[in-house]
């Protein structure tokens, strides 16, 4: 009775997924819940149908106590329930007081008041602490910001409920942070907040009560204060999962052993690019893991980039397998057999309307050229052992990517690169929004390719994920080379003490 939004028997089915069964869900006012589980469990499905995206094929949804039936998000909007998706939908092209009032600009007598406006716009953001020029392009500004943009239009809503589905996946702890400040400001106004996220901690930190789904049912609502670490894993992993797969420990005594003594790879001396990156040295050797730690915006993928040959060298060489590569490029370093998967895989990886397999064969099939096509069986093993190597929630290899959850479309790009059978692969941050039991089947099978002669430059924030896979480190600070670490040096701790007091390295 007492609660603000409430879902019961939440049951809805794709083509081959049943993706949710028989759900229940329940937020109060002024709190904070946390919607947990694996990739593919069905959290985003579960929001859709909360903010009008879907209708659910079972089950009745009420809002503070009446029954609600949205036919579109903006009747949910209107209804009080503000939604910022996976995918920010905003204009990039219009200005922040345009994006945040777009379809309620204020107008007066028919004409649009920009004046008035923008004033508007400044008094919903400095409200959320965010002082900014609202007149400028949204896109001029980081993502931090403009998911405060996308959150301040639920004030001009004012909506009760908020759902936030992974707003925090690609900000760094200070921007985090500053979004929670935000999320507690909200909560003390009253408004319920349905928050999704793979970072363990940031649930724990910001979170009243948890709802865990697993395979799209319900696995039960907690109280966060009295969820261990331990119940909440195996909640959202299963039994049988979490003791086959979470439990999984790398040996470390890989790194003194096979420390990938298969001759350098790849050597760049006094590479730099003014404004972007300081001077620095990198090798790599044949199977070596090498990790490239640092905080967001420390230069890391900036350095991939230019080893990559994305963006031009200011001065400086790269030798790959002793040939130097100069003026390089992109295309230059696929022919000398790297390969690259970036950061911005929403934009820069997945082809949605291409199937899984077609997605993971993509690169080795260019990589192979035109004449040396895969067969179809081939290519259907290589999927099949993909799905399974990464768990992909898939029905099939034929699924369009695009049906797959966030999460899943990440893993098929990842797949791509790991099938591709190259001699470097540089990864940045591969396991980002990939939930916990994949990311441990992500480094093992780094790991395992490592071994067979693979040398990789692994970007990571995550510290504990980098000193398990990487038996060196280089740490990067303010767009400069400050350390590497190797062999028992290498560990959270120590990276992290790199990461702020390492000495910088050749300047
Ligand atoms: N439009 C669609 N067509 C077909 N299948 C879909 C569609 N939308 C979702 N699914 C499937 O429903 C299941 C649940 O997906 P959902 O996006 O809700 O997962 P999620 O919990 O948000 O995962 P992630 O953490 O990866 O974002 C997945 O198996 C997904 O492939
Ligand atoms: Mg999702």
């Amino acid at each position: 009775m007492d609660f603000l939004l409430e879902a019961s028997g939440i049951g809805i089915s794709f083509p081959g997924v049943r993706a949710l069964d028989g759900v229940n869900f329940r937020l109060r006012r002024g709190e904070i819940h946390a919607l947990m589980g694996q990739n593919g469990a069905g959290k985003s499905t579960l929001l859709k149908i909360l903010s009008g995206v879907y209708r659910p094929d079972e089950g009745r949804v009420s809002l503070s106590g009446r029954a609600v039936r949205f036919a579109s998000p903006t009747e949910a909007q209107r209804a009080g329930i503000s939604t910022v998706h996976q995918e920010l939908n905003l204009i990039p092209t219009l200005s922040v007081a345009e994006n945040l009032f777009l379809g309620i600009q204020p107008s007066a007598a028919g004409f649009l008041n920009w004046k008035k406006m923008n004033r508007d716009a400044e008094g919903v953001l400095s409200r959320l602490n965010l002082k900014i020029d609202v007149t400028e392009q949204l896109s001029s500004f980081s993502v931090a910001v403009q998911q405060i943009v996308a959150i301040a239009r639920s004030r001009l809503f004012s909506a009760d409920v908020l759902i936030l589905d992974e707003p925090t996946s690609s900000l760094d702890k200070e921007e985090a942070a500053n979004l929670f400040e935000v999320m507690r400001n909200l909560k003390s106004d009253g408004l319920g907040i349905i928050f999704v996220t793979h970072f363990l901690e940031q649930m724990y930190e910001i979170s009243d009560r948890a709802t865990i789904l697993r395979n799209g049912e319900l696995v039960g609502e907690f109280n966060v204060k009295h969820l261990s670490r331990i119940d909440l894993i195996t909640a959202m992993v299963g039994e049988e999962g979490s003791a086959r797969r979470t439990e999984e420990k790398f040996e470390r005594g890989r790194r003194e052993e096979e420390a990938g003594d298969g001759g350098t790879f790849l050597e760049a001396s006094g590479v730099a690019r003014f404004g972007a990156v300081e001077p620095f040295n990198l090798s790599l050797r044949r199977g070596e893991v090498l990790g490239l730690a640092g905080l967001l915006g420390s230069g890391r993928s900036e350095m991939a980039r230019l080893i990559f040959g994305i963006d031009g060298l200011d001065q400086g060489k790269i030798k790959v397998d002793g040939t130097a590569l100069r003026p390089s490029s992109p295309r230059d370093s696929i022919a000398a057999g790297m390969g690259f998967c970036p950061e911005d895989r929403k934009t820069d990886g997945v082809i949605g309307s291409l199937s899984v397999r077609e997605n993971i064969i993509l690169a080795l099939q260019a990589n192979r050229g035109i004449f040396r096509m895969l067969g179809r069986q081939e290519q259907e093993d290589i999927t099949d052992k993909f799905i399974e190597a990464l768990s992909i929630k898939t029905p099939g290899g034929e699924q369009a990517v695009r049906n797959l959850s966030g999460g899943n479309q990440q893993k098929v790009i990842i797949a791509r690169w790991l099938a591709s059978n190259l001699k470097l692969l540089i990864l940045d941050e591969p396991t980002r929004g990939i939930d916990i039991a994949a990311k441990a089947e992500i480094q093992k099978l780094i790991l395992s390719l490592a071994d067979q002669g693979l040398a990789v430059l692994f970007i990571s924030s995550e510290l504990d994920e980098v000193a398990r896979c990487c038996e060196r480190v280089a740490v990067m600070r303010d767009r400069r080379k400050v350390g590497e670490l190797t062999g028992d040096d290498v560990g959270v701790e120590s990276i992290m003490r790199s990461i702020a007091l390492g000495r910088e390295e050749c300047a």
